[in-house]
């Protein structure tokens, strides 16, 4: 499949894009309570009629702390498969590649402390205690059991659905809080080289497979899609849980209102990458049938 990149000059973008945690957000900093968090196109609290603006804003609040959780879960999985494939690269005498893959390593490292800095900003803000699915190593164990090249499919469409939430935050017109719309942009700065990094280990890992062995793949990627969102569905009751206890009273449509927020899950953590152009792009040079199932699904996540 054509692109014009390469170990080399990603490495060297990456390095150049590069940002440290105080310039995000210090230790000391709080966030905004009085303003929304997360874009309306990832959040989607802006269309619950049965809750008044501030309410509105609150659960909007809690999906931005749903964010941080299922960020900080997901980069936990994300760095040891980095490292293992590090690993290999270590024999093949490509210095621009092992130094490639262990800066995207030691950069995936710093998002889950940035995400846990965000998080410790939000405990300290929030007056409820938001549940979390988990323990992370749990979940981390459970989607590093399969297939390396369907856990790097996963790992690429999450790293392209970063994009689509970065353009959400600058396109969303309410006033949203600006450390997390600086959170999202600075996360998409150097994810836009992790996702070029990842794009060549699903090629190096998938080429001259049999379609056979592919269509196996695919089968252990949605395997993982439907345990991360059975993750979502638990979470978004969780969700509705702190709502509640911060509002005072049991919403008479609370299923109704966990169906719909399960589903902007589904979209932020899941479809917005599975319909991502380079994501489609890099799915069809490994085959043509892998990229035909996963749009296929990708309605389900929309
Ligand atoms: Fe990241
Ligand atoms: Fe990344």
């Amino acid at each position: 499949m054509y692109h014009d990149f390469n170990y080399k000059m990603t490495l060297a973008t990456s390095l150049r894009a590069q940002w440290m945690l105080d310039d995000v957000l210090r230790e000391d900093q709080d966030l905004d309570f009085s303003r929304h968090f997360l874009p309306e196109s990832l959040a989607r609290t802006a269309v619950v009629a049965s809750l008044d603006g501030d309410e509105q804003r609150i659960l909007n609040q809690i999906s931005a702390h749903q964010y941080l959780s299922i960020f900080a879960i997901v980069e936990e999985f994300i760095l040891p498969f980095l490292i293992d494939h590090s690993r290999t690269a270590l024999h093949d005498d490509d210095d621009w590649r092992v130094r490639a893959l262990l800066n995207f390593a030691t950069e995936e490292a710093k998002h889950i402390h940035l995400f846990k800095r965000f998080h410790a900003a939000f405990v300290r803000g929030f007056p409820v205690e938001c549940r979390v699915i988990g323990p992370s190593e749990a979940i981390g164990a459970k989607v590093l059991s399969h297939d390396p090249l369907a856990v790097g499919l996963v790992i690429l469409m999450i790293e392209w659905m970063s994009q689509s939430h970065y353009l959400g935050s600058i396109r969303d017109d309410r006033d949203l809080d600006p450390l997390f719309k600086s959170l999202l942009r600075h996360h998409w700065m150097e994810e836009a080289q992790h996702a070029k990094l990842d794009t060549l280990i699903v090629e190096k890992l998938g080429a001259g497979l049999s379609d056979k062995k592919i269509d196996r793949v695919i089968d252990e990627f949605f395997e993982i899609g439907s345990f991360l969102d059975e993750g979502l569905c638990q979470q978004a009751h969780f969700n509705m849980d702190a709502l509640e206890q911060i509002i005072g009273r049991v919403l008479p449509n609370r299923a109704d209102i966990i169906s719909q927020q399960h589903q902007a899950a589904r979209w932020t953590y899941i479809g917005s990458g599975m319909v991502h152009e380079r994501f489609k792009a890099t799915l069809e040079g490994l085959s043509p049938r892998a990229a035909e199932r996963i749009a296929e699904a990708a309605p389900l996540f929309a």
